[in-house]
């Protein structure tokens, strides 16, 4: 087709990709290049305005290396991340409702005894965190895998310090015959996202904080058992109605309660959904 006009353009281009033998490639791509060229169209965009997108998204991939991923970030500012949970992760009521994964997931975080100690070292204050995993009828997921991870009292994930030889405040443990956990660990406090990238630039320039309220991340696997990412939030944090990356769920915030000892206590029960594969 040759002559395309603004409004050609669009079947001209779905019209070079009938031969796609991937049939479900084809749907995104189609739909992609739909609302690609509608958006063009509807913000009138400029050539020097592309090119500034363009910029961008090349910093954003120099920004990524194996300890930094910024495209996630990007996805996560966006509510692209979360909208993809939401969508995915659609459970029968009562199940713990799934958040976002984050970029700061380590595979191979040191396995802990039941009572073990998570933080090994991390600055903060102490915390001992008990729950029972159990399936939508209540039954206990026995002996299910908890990974667990969090940031520090400075708002640091223990890959954030290229100081540190060993992880710290990230583990595995395992439940036990009831479906139950123990751990000690530090008290999370809120943080926020890294800023020193394009992501960042973008925040400031949408006049957005990029704070996140204080978590614990939780994954949660049991054989017949759909995988559980979530978090758990602690109650009264400033930042739980503005999170920067939206993943604040009301049923995921719990009271994190300091004990006059100086300890603070946090219990959760995890309901997991029975997977049916
Ligand atoms: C996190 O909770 O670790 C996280 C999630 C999204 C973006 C940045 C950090
Ligand atoms: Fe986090």
């Amino acid at each position: 087709m040759k002559n395309v006009d603004q409004n050609t353009i669009t079947q001209a281009v779905l019209e070079r990709m009938g031969n796609m033998p991937d049939a479900r490639l084809k749907t995104i791509v189609t739909s992609l290049v739909h609302h690609l060229h509608d958006f063009a169209r509807e913000v009138q965009l400029t050539e020097q305005e592309l090119m500034h997108a363009i910029e961008f998204l090349t910093q954003t991939g120099q920004k990524c290396d194996d300890k930094r991923q910024e495209f996630i970030l990007l996805s996560d500012v966006l509510g692209l991340s979360m909208l993809t949970v939401a969508m995915n992760n659609q459970k029968p009521a009562g199940c713990t409702e799934a958040t976002v994964f984050g970029p700061f997931f380590v595979e191979g975080a040191p396995k802990v005894a039941l009572g073990g100690d998570v933080a090994q070292g991390a600055p903060g204050q102490p915390c001992s965190v008990s729950g029972r995993v159990v399936g939508s009828r209540g039954q206990p997921v026995v002996h299910a895998l908890i990974e667990v991870w969090q940031a520090d009292e400075e708002g640091f994930y223990d890959v954030q310090r290229p100081e540190l030889r060993a992880p710290q405040a990230r583990a595995s443990m395992q439940a036990d015959g009831d479906g139950r956990f123990h751990f000690k660990t530090i008290v999370a406090e809120a943080y926020p996202i890294p800023t020193d990238g394009p992501v960042g630039a973008l925040l400031r320039a949408m006049g957005r904080h990029p704070w996140r309220p204080a978590h614990l991340h939780f994954m949660i696997k049991a054989p017949g058992f759909e995988t559980l990412i979530t978090h758990v939030f602690r109650n009264g944090d400033q930042y739980l109605e503005s999170d920067a990356v939206f993943g604040v769920r009301e049923s995921l915030i719990a009271d994190w309660v300091k004990q006059p000892d100086g300890n603070t206590l946090l219990q959760f029960d995890f309901v997991l959904n029975e997977s049916h594969d």
